[in-house]
């Protein structure tokens, strides 16, 4: 058996075990307290990870469990509720029991999606998520927030509900192509500056071993990764204060995703990449933050050839559509939007808008 390692998301009887491991994938059942109580089992996917990984559903987990397989489209597009109505369906139709569990094979989209679902059918079924993209092995398959994506903007329906663990491989990542492979790195750079200044410098030294798939690397970097968010979790599930933290870079992040429509264009990360960009950008002209922090960070993004500027993705918005968009946001609050910003790597700060021209012509100039 390979190394193991483990985080605890502390959450009273809702706490759970995050394993981190090379290929503990291939034996689920060690990792899933209680499996024999369970009546039955769905595990739910989608058909790039089923063409991509056939060997898992048909030979490891075919081994270890019985189970009835649901393979959903990939694609930001399945958040919506077409697909949440689909999935609900094609599980009641399977005629189960509050005994049933779900397993989710998937990238944060399908995690969302599934764990949403799960917190809806029969008032509320257990759930594993077994990530399988850098994304969700950093982010999304930890914490509990589910959702889907409204026509007025991203993730704006959706429900806290903790899966029963998580866990993580690394090898189920060598067949995420390199751009989703990229794109997860946004939230583990995310990490870095609103926690951890040394995890930073960290990535400025080993950031290329990460996203060439290095194990040792991508554990050390998930672990970090899991442990800030578990922390923050622990404190404030719900997201009624320091949660709000994780949302660095995200309100500008989300209003380039809803506006071109949850496509390909943009992955999630890439948007997050820009968000963080804009952020860091906009803190500097509150004269919060010293201009060097966005130095570090535009220098370790272009040495891993990643873009952080809108214009690189052949995306023009109106610099009006991207404040209207950002007042759609969840976090704005008696109409003031509310940003995380930085004050110096590792250093967030959460402020509310008070002067809406500065941000408007702030925008202006970005987005000209
Ligand atoms: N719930 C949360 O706390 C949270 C946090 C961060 C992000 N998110 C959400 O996560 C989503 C982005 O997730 P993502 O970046 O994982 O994208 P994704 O789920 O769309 O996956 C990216 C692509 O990789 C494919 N894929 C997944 N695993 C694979 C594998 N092992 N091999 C080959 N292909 C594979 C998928 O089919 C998809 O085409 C966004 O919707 C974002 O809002 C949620």
């Amino acid at each position: 058996m390979s190394k193991l390692d483990i985080c605890k998301v502390s959450l009273g009887i809702n706490s759970y075990k995050i394993f981190i491991g090379k290929d503990i994938h291939r034996s689920i059942t060690n990792y899933i307290s209680n499996y024999k109580t369970y009546s039955s089992t769905i595990v739910i996917s989608d058909k790039n990870i089923y063409e991509k990984n056939s060997l898992l559903f048909k030979k490891y987990l075919k081994k270890e469990i019985e189970f009835e397989l649901i393979i959903l489209p990939q694609g930001e597009k399945i958040k919506s509720f077409k697909y949440l109505e689909f999935i609900i369906e094609k599980i009641l139709k399977l005629e189960i029991d509050r005994d049933t569990l779900l397993i989710c094979i998937g990238g944060g989209v399908l995690g969302d999606l599934v764990g949403l679902a799960s917190s809806l059918v029969l008032r509320g079924l257990d759930f594993i998520q077994i990530p399988s993209t850098l994304l969700a092995q950093v982010d999304s398959s930890v914490g509990g927030k589910t959702g889907i994506n409204s026509k007025y903007g991203k993730n704006l329906v959706g429900s806290f509900k903790q899966p029963k663990s998580v866990i993580i491989s690394t090898d189920i990542l060598k067949t995420l192509k390199k751009r989703d492979i990229k794109s997860g790195y946004a939230e583990i750079l995310k990490y870095s500056f609103i926690n951890d200044k040394k995890f930073f410098n960290w990535l400025v030294s080993n950031g290329k071993k990460v996203i060439s798939l290095n194990t040792e690397s991508c554990i050390y970097a998930i672990k970090k990764s899991c442990t800030i968010k578990s922390k923050i979790v622990s404190k404030d599930e719900k997201e009624k204060g320091m949660r709000e933290l994780l949302n660095f870079g995200h309100t500008f992040g989300h209003v380039i995703e809803s506006v071109t429509g949850y496509k390909d264009k943009i992955k999630h990360g890439e948007a997050i990449f820009i968000g963080m960009y804009l952020a860091i950008k906009f803190s500097i002209l509150l004269k919060i933050c010293k201009k060097d922090v966005l130095e570090k960070y535009s220098c370790h993004l272009k040495n891993l050839k990643i873009n952080h500027k809108l214009s690189s993705y052949n995306i023009k918005i109106s610099p009006e559509r991207f404040l209207q968009h950002m007042k759609f946001d969840k976090k704005v609050k008696n109409s003031k939007i509310k940003l995380i910003l930085i004050k110096d790597i590792g250093v967030p700060v959460r402020l509310f808008v008070e002067d809406e021209k500065l941000l408007s012509n702030f925008l202006k100039n970005e987005l000209k």
